[in-house]
């Protein structure tokens, strides 16, 4: 049985007033929930959400890493470094990094790498553009994207990790992919990853989830949660979304 998590990438938002107010909201709200629930703030504001969630079963998240161990890399941050804040969670290759930064697969799949040699999981992000989708080449782009991670990690590796599916086109848009077209490409990773003895890794959808949309998408055989955006800043909104899991 796979349980079901809903993590929440706060992206460049959030302030220590913010983390006050959002997080001790979220505790209440999602008390005795049964799906696992993470939040990832930006780096600099770890420590304190840190601080704030403990004592809570909700767990510490962190967006991007260094695909690097460790050295004369300014301004980087490695995943020892995010272990030692007791994060359990590290977002990989979101599309903001890929389109934005330009990272690339074999970039992301360093990074996984490094997450999963501190013990902690990565969360994997995989997705199309609009263009790639009306193009029929969904299918093809997701799977080369799923293909980078197979070639480097073993099976038990594998089911460290976590994949997200977030098309570009449902990101911060509005438009959320239908539960039919969100499935299939959730089944067809986990057809991949099954190939390779992983067919129990945990794929989250992500893509404008809100509270009205969560449950239907849940409810999918092969979505195992939600990787929620703008709707994690909302406590009551976050909170809806976390019971839809259950
Ligand atoms: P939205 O929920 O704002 O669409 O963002 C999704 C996302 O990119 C989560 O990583």
């Amino acid at each position: 049985m796979r349980r079901k998590l809903v993590a929440a990438n706060w992206k460049m938002h959030g302030s220590r007033a913010v983390i006050e107010e959002l997080i001790p909201a979220i505790i209440e709200g999602v008390g005795g929930v049964s799906a696992d629930v993470a939040i990832s703030p930006p780096f600099v504001y770890l420590e304190a959400a840190g601080r704030a969630l403990q004592g809570s079963a909700i767990a510490l998240g962190a967006q991007n890493v260094s695909a690097e161990a460790s050295g004369a890399f300014t301004g980087e941050i490695a995943a020892d470094m995010l272990r030692e804040l007791a994060c359990r969670y590290v977002i990989v290759g979101h599309s903001e990094r890929r389109a934005l930064f330009g990272e690339d697969d074999a970039l992301v799949v360093r990074k996984a790498v490094q997450v999963l040699r501190c013990g902690m999981t990565p969360v994997f992000c995989v997705g199309e553009t609009l263009a790639q989708r009306e193009a029929g080449a969904t299918l093809a782009v997701v799977g080369s994207q799923i293909g980078a991670l197979l070639g480097a990690l073993s099976s038990a590796e594998l089911l460290r990790c976590v994949i997200a599916y977030e098309p570009v086109w449902a990101i911060g848009t509005g438009l959320t992919a239908t539960p039919g077209q969100a499935q299939e490409v959730h089944a067809f990773i986990r057809g991949r990853c099954a190939e390779q003895g992983a067919a129990d890794v945990r794929i989250l959808y992500g893509g404008s989830v809100k509270a009205d949309n969560a449950a239907e998408l849940f409810a999918e055989p092969d979505i195992d949660g939600g990787l929620i955006g703008g709707a994690s800043l909302n406590a009551d909104e976050f909170t809806a979304i976390c019971r839809a899991a259950e």
